[in-house]
């Protein structure tokens, strides 16, 4: 948090493939976000090894690093991410569970959090959302129920549709001006 007067978005996208509806769904949040929020992709996290505790630490891998350091840079986290059997996946969880740690003094803890996607199935990801919802909290987020968007993808396309476009867009502007001093009240 370097300028008081924008808001960053850590972006966490649970989908690798170079063609994912959940990435151009981010990226798509990152080009149309008003004025004074920026959103930061972050990108591979692929390349993040499976959470290990042998490996954290003062040499935890330098991929684990820079996500940590990315997502303490922000103001929110916001996952985007589609479902994969039943729950969300496995890069994602991974990097939930990085930035849990240490204990209680994780990169997440204390972020305000939020999580939307889309998948081509009427359900939209639902249980994934639920799931990145609970497990972020658990690893110390204050997840903010009312962002979740679970899109399904089925006769309508998320990245164009301007009623889609609208839902993300408030799902964002929700996360954003969420008031951790308000909840906590
Ligand atoms: C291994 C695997 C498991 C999947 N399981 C689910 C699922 O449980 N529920 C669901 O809605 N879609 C499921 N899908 C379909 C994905 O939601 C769909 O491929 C989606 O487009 C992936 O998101 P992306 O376009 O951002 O990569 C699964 C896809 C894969 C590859």
């Amino acid at each position: 948090m370097t300028d008081t007067n924008t808001t960053r978005v850590a972006v966490l996208v649970g989908s690798l493939r170079a063609d994912s509806l959940n990435r151009k769904l981010a990226e798509l949040l990152r080009d149309e976000a008003p004025a004074g929020v920026t959103l930061d992709i972050i990108d591979g996290l692929g390349e993040v090894p499976f959470y290990n505790e042998d490996l954290d630490g003062e040499s935890a891998p330098a991929a684990a690093v820079a996500l940590r350091e990315r997502v303490a840079a922000a103001d929110r986290v916001l996952a985007v991410t589609p479902e994969y059997n039943g729950t969300m996946p496995a890069v994602l969880n991974n990097a939930i569970d990085w930035i849990s740690r240490p204990y209680g003094a994780g990169a997440v803890v204390g972020k305000p959090f939020g999580v939307i996607g889309a998948t081509p199935t009427p359900y939209g990801g639902k249980w994934a959302h639920g799931d990145t919802a609970r497990s972020a909290g658990i690893a110390g987020a204050i997840v903010v129920e009312d962002v979740t968007v679970s899109q399904p993808a089925v006769d309508v396309d998320p990245t164009t549709d301007p009623d889609v476009r609208a839902k993300l867009l408030a799902a964002l502007g929700t996360l954003v001006d969420f008031a951790p001093e308000a909840s906590a009240a």
